[in-house]
């Protein structure tokens, strides 16, 4: 077992009715707000009124940034760090998925570099400051309301990165299963599988040697499978939506880690498709999943598989090894495909294979694939994006 340091300094106000909190909490960390939002779902919900409420009740002067796209582009960040500069910006408040707080992220950090805020993706220069952040989380999905990770795209270059520093993790993040209740059918499944998908990024590991995280990431997936498919057949389902809101936290927030390496598989080739199609995250991992989960299943894999299909799946735990490997593959295949409903190839949101090559040579040079739980070259990632056709 490796050492590891544990550390999530982000307060969460969890449940409904927590909002009188918001002014208060703002307040300590200045006057000038700058209040970050996407294209206009917390307008629809009335939740952009309570805010504004809040705010003036708390006697503190308000700015804007709105259209926050998903994926979120980089002209945002530097759209909005131009007005931090400008005002004089003492605290953002990210009001959204996990496109807004990712965005807001990296505002709060290009507020102090004068350049372009690429110039952070593309590592010229660091981040040691940022402003202060608070959240209000309206989709269950990133986790980013409780970490440290944005990922920002720049559509001219066909680049989506995804970067991690300890200053851009949320002060104080506001979760009210509530203000997802108006989350449509296809984001609740695309947010149920980006869940999932970090659980099992850190499950199919080389490092697994924690018992007891083994155990809380098996009951995470667990209340996935669960609570999925209740919060889509019931939106307004209180249980169902605090379950999925409070599991995309701890899918992510740094505790099923332990001390495992933070090699990534599946995330840096989903965010190639993202970069390259603008497609949904969570869909871009449904398709890719299963697809790399067939590539790497071997003799030397299998154990974890059964692992997983038997805690996670409940498969017979008699049946050979393999067997109960290939069939928890399956089952995911049919939560992603038959239960969540979501398209199971890439050929059906019309992807094709003329960028593959491309797109793999990317996502392998962002190193991730290399150490992963089964390592990979490019050309293992490229005939993987071809068992998604
Ligand atoms: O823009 P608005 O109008 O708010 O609408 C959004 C958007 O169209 C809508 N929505 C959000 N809350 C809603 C709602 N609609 C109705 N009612 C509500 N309560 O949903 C759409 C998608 O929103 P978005 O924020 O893009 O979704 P998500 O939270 O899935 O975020 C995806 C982004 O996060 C990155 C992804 O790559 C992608 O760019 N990720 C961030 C991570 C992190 N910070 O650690 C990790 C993830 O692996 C992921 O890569
Ligand atoms: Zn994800």
């Amino acid at each position: 077992m490796n050492n590891f340091t544990y550390d999530i300094p982000t307060k969460v106000y969890f449940g409904e009715y927590q909002l009188g909190h918001l002014g208060p909490e703002l307040k300590n960390y200045g006057k000038k707000v700058l209040l970050t939002y996407g294209g206009g779902s917390i307008k629809k919900s009335g939740l952009y009124d309570k805010i504004l409420e809040e705010i003036e009740k708390a006697g503190l002067e308000l700015f804007e940034l709105s259209g926050i796209d998903p994926n979120p582009r980089v002209a945002s960040v530097n759209a909005g760090a131009e007005i931090c500069r400008k005002e004089g910006i003492d605290v953002l408040l990210a009001v959204g998925g996990g496109s807004v707080i990712d965005c807001t992220k990296f505002i709060g950090a290009a507020a102090y570099h004068e350049g372009d805020a690429w110039d952070i993706l593309t590592k010229k220069v660091t981040v040691e400051k940022c402003l202060p952040i608070i959240t209000v989380l309206t989709l269950a999905a990133t986790g980013s309301e409780m970490d440290a990770a944005g990922v920002i795209s720049n559509p001219d270059t066909n680049d989506k990165i995804g970067m991690m520093f300890p200053v851009m993790r949320p002060k104080v993040s506001f979760l009210d299963p509530t203000l997802t209740y108006s989350v449509n059918q296809y984001q609740t499944a695309c947010g149920a599988v980006d869940i999932m998908s970090h659980i099992i990024e850190v499950y199919f590991q080389t490092d697994q040697d924690l018992y007891m995280l083994d155990a809380v990431m098996e009951g995470l997936m667990k209340t996935v499978l669960k609570y999925g498919p209740i919060a889509m057949a019931e939106p307004e389902n209180y249980e169902a939506r605090a379950n999925l809101m409070w599991a995309s936290s701890w899918a992510i927030n740094g505790f099923i880690r332990g001390g495992k390496r933070h090699a990534w598989s599946c995330h840096p080739m989903e965010h190639e498709l993202s970069a390259f199609y603008d497609i949904t995250h969570g869909l871009g991992l449904a398709i890719l999943i299963p697809r790399w989960m067939d590539y790497v299943l071997n003799g030397e894999t299998a154990g974890r598989f059964y692992q997983f299909g038997v805690n996670v799946f409940e498969i017979d735990a008699g049946l050979p090894e393999m067997e109960v490997a290939k069939k928890s593959i399956e089952k995911l295949k049919a939560f992603f495909f038959e239960t969540l409903g979501l398209e199971s190839t890439l050929t059906e949101i019309g992807i094709d294979d003329a960028r593959f090559g491309e797109m793999a040579e990317k996502a392998a040079k962002l190193g991730a694939t290399k150490h992963g739980f089964w390592p990979l070259t490019a050309g293992d990632i490229e005939k993987i994006f071809r068992m998604c056709l």
